[in-house]
């Protein structure tokens, strides 16, 4: 049975930051406060033109160039987001066509902040069972949409981004080692967006009520969380047979710095082995992980068979973790150019354009 080992890791922000003095300026608030309460300093937003799939291209490009494979080699790509371009289609597919990845089957996966340790652990459990041989897990957000800029209990929070991870499938042990999974959704109410679906489709009342934008329970989901966060993470040392002692690195969901500073109390794990960026970043959900892990492995701290545990809970209520060991970069045999796929996708998708456009004449002429 082969092992799914990351091979590939990329992320991207928006240029545009948004300083806790900025949010003063729009809501009552101070940058005491928020860093006090959350950790965080300054979040990067994205400007009107840029997109889930903007950021999760530039992400899974920079992913395929670091495993050196190209957009076609792709068998699989999940693309974990809660603020997916349209209820459909798939953002996924989105950014199948912009990477040029045409062999690959794609979809969305929404699980919130967990999102992206749910799809890693899809996406490793087909190449596990042999069906796929490379996958690519992308978690991408643009949150500042559907915050509620009046709301100063929430608006602190989010940031916008993405991550990518390139999973390969290998005969040498190693890559994901076990994974849990959990949700509870008699807390659905805690954290949700609920206008714009089939329940509350769009009218000026939902509007109007805010029913767009993201509504919160903060205490609540902070209670949950810290508890949440260190149950997973014992679950999943228990099933890949490790203690917390076997892991060199901790890479939470970047929500709070105090949620995080509680579930390593809760462990009984020094703050020095969690990876924490949430200061510069906020809140990104499903991208957070991948995120903060990019900026572990450009700050050297990550070496090959390093053993590392990614948790993280979410709206849903959704909660899980995941075991990995840290493959590292692999040795490049020939020189492959994910970029350029971009090009001839672009190409491509004029050209499909251009003959639907003259299908259409033709048929009208034939009418
Ligand atoms: N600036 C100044 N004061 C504020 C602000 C602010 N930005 N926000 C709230 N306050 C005030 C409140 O109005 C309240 O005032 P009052 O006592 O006069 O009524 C006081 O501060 C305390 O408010 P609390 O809500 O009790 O503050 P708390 O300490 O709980 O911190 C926070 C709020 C930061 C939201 C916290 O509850 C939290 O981090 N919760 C978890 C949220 C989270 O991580 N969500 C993401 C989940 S992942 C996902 O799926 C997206």
């Amino acid at each position: 049975m082969p092992y799914a080992h990351i091979t590939g890791w990329g992320m991207s922000v928006p240029d545009a930051i948004l300083t806790n003095d900025d949010l003063a300026k729009i809501v009552d608030t101070n940058d005491e406060w928020i860093r006090d309460r959350t950790g965080i300093r300054e979040r990067h937003i994205a400007s009107d033109h840029t997109f889930p799939s903007t950021l999760g291209v530039a992400a899974a490009t920079r992913a395929l160039e670091v495993a050196n494979l190209a957009p076609t080699e792709l068998d699989l790509i999940i693309c974990s987001t809660s603020t997916p371009e349209y209820l459909f289609p798939a953002t996924a597919c989105l950014i199948q066509d912009q990477l040029g990845a045409t062999k690959a089957g794609a979809f969305d996966l929404l699980a919130a902040c967990t999102g992206f340790i749910f799809a890693l652990n899809m996406a490793g459990q087909s190449i596990k069972t042999g069906a796929i041989r490379n996958a690519l897990v992308i978690g991408t957000e643009t949150l500042s949409r559907f915050v509620n800029w009046k709301d100063r209990s929430t608006c602190i929070l989010f940031g916008d981004g993405a991550g990518a991870f390139v999973l390969q499938g290998r005969e040498e042990p190693g890559g994901l080692l076990s994974a849990v999974m959990h949700s509870d959704g008699s807390g659905a109410q805690l954290l949700t967006l609920p206008g714009g679906g089939a329940r509350q489709p769009a009218t000026e009342e939902t509007v109007r009520t805010g029913k767009h934008l993201i509504s919160m329970d903060g205490r609540e989901v902070f209670r949950f969380a810290t508890r949440a966060m260190a149950q997973a993470t014992h679950e999943a040392l228990d099933a890949a047979g490790l203690t917390e002692d076997d892991i060199r690195w901790f890479i939470p969901h970047q929500a709070n710095l105090r949620i995080i500073e509680s579930a390593a109390k809760k462990l009984k794990i020094p703050m020095e082995r969690f990876v924490v960026n949430v200061d510069r970043y906020g809140n990104t959900s499903t991208a957070s992980i991948p995120i903060a892990t990019v900026e572990a492995h450009q700050n050297g701290v990550l070496s090959p068979g390093d053993r590392i545990v990614f948790v993280g809970f979410g709206a849903g209520l959704t909660w899980g973790a995941l075991v990995a060991e840290w493959t590292g970069p692999v040795p490049v045999k020939r020189h492959v150019h994910p970029g350029r796929y971009r090009a001839f996708a672009r190409v491509r998708s004029v050209l499909r354009r251009i003959l639907l456009f003259l299908e259409g004449l033709l048929s009208r002429r034939e009418l």
